[in-house]
């Protein structure tokens, strides 16, 4: 069946093959950084240099990393498909965007962006981030972070999100272990809206048993291999 309205959820997992750590893989970064020190408001306050490094290096990694198959793939897919087509990343970087995807949302916020503390404006963090920033805005200085979704702050875009979940008829998670909520949660509301559900990831997903259809292998292989069935008319 050819769908006529599709929703993917990307996670870390889609950017690994471009070099760029996951976080709950066992080499990955919440193994080697502590998530309470540099991915929650408390950790900020308490250590604005430390979360800064964090997300300069992050930043850094990224510069060099270059999009795989697997982004490709979806950028294709949006291009060729005719139908409704929503691409929401859990991911921060923007290998997504420099593959082409257009219809995208990035529910956790972006790398290359900035945010300020005192006046929420938004800019492009254009460089490192330090203490030693002003906001162009309202001229404080030290307020700038990282426009980044912090744990314990709400994740960005969600009514375009549930909108595009409850009038899907086939939604797609790539690459995520289902451990962050509400993302984790987005397979079943799109089953309740009757959307056939697929899985491609590197292994089984804490959210396995909520998937009609579940294809595990590594992104850059399975993903250009899927999206090529479901333009064919092979599958979904
Ligand atoms: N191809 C496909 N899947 C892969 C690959 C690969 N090459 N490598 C790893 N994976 C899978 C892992 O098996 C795992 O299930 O990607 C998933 C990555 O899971 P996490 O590291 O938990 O990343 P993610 O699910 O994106 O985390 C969600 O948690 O810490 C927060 O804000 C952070 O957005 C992040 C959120």
């Amino acid at each position: 069946m050819i769908p006529s309205s599709i929703v993917i959820l990307t996670g870390a997992g889609i950017s690994a093959e471009s070099g760029l750590s996951t976080f709950r893989d066992k080499d990955g970064i919440w193994a080697k950084v502590d998530v309470n020190d540099v991915a929650t408001p408390e950790g900020f306050a308490r250590n604005p240099d430390m979360v800064h490094d964090f997300y300069n290096q992050r930043r850094a990694n990224m510069a060099w990393a270059k999009p795989n198959p697997a982004h490709f793939a979806l950028a294709r897919l949006e291009q060729a498909f005719p139908g409704a087509f929503l691409l929401v990343t859990q991911n921060i970087d923007d290998l997504h965007e420099r593959a082409g995807s257009l219809e995208l949302v990035h529910m956790h916020g972006e790398l290359k962006r900035a945010l300020c503390g005192n006046c929420g404006y938004r800019c492009d963090a254009d460089g490192d981030l330090s203490r030693d920033r002003t906001c162009p805005a309202c001229g404080a200085k030290g307020f700038l972070r990282p426009d980044v979704v912090w744990f314990g702050e709400m994740p960005y875009h969600m009514d375009r999100i549930y909108a595009a979940l409850n009038a899907c008829d086939l939604f797609v998670s790539i690459g995520t272990s289902g451990n962050v909520y509400p993302a984790a949660q987005f397979v079943q509301e799109a089953a309740l809206a009757g959307a056939h559900t697929v899985e491609l990831n590197l292994e089984p997903s804490l959210g396995i048993d909520d998937f009609a259809e579940t294809i595990h292998g590594k992104a850059g292989m399975i993903v250009p291999q899927w999206v090529d069935r479901l333009l064919d008319g092979k599958t979904a």
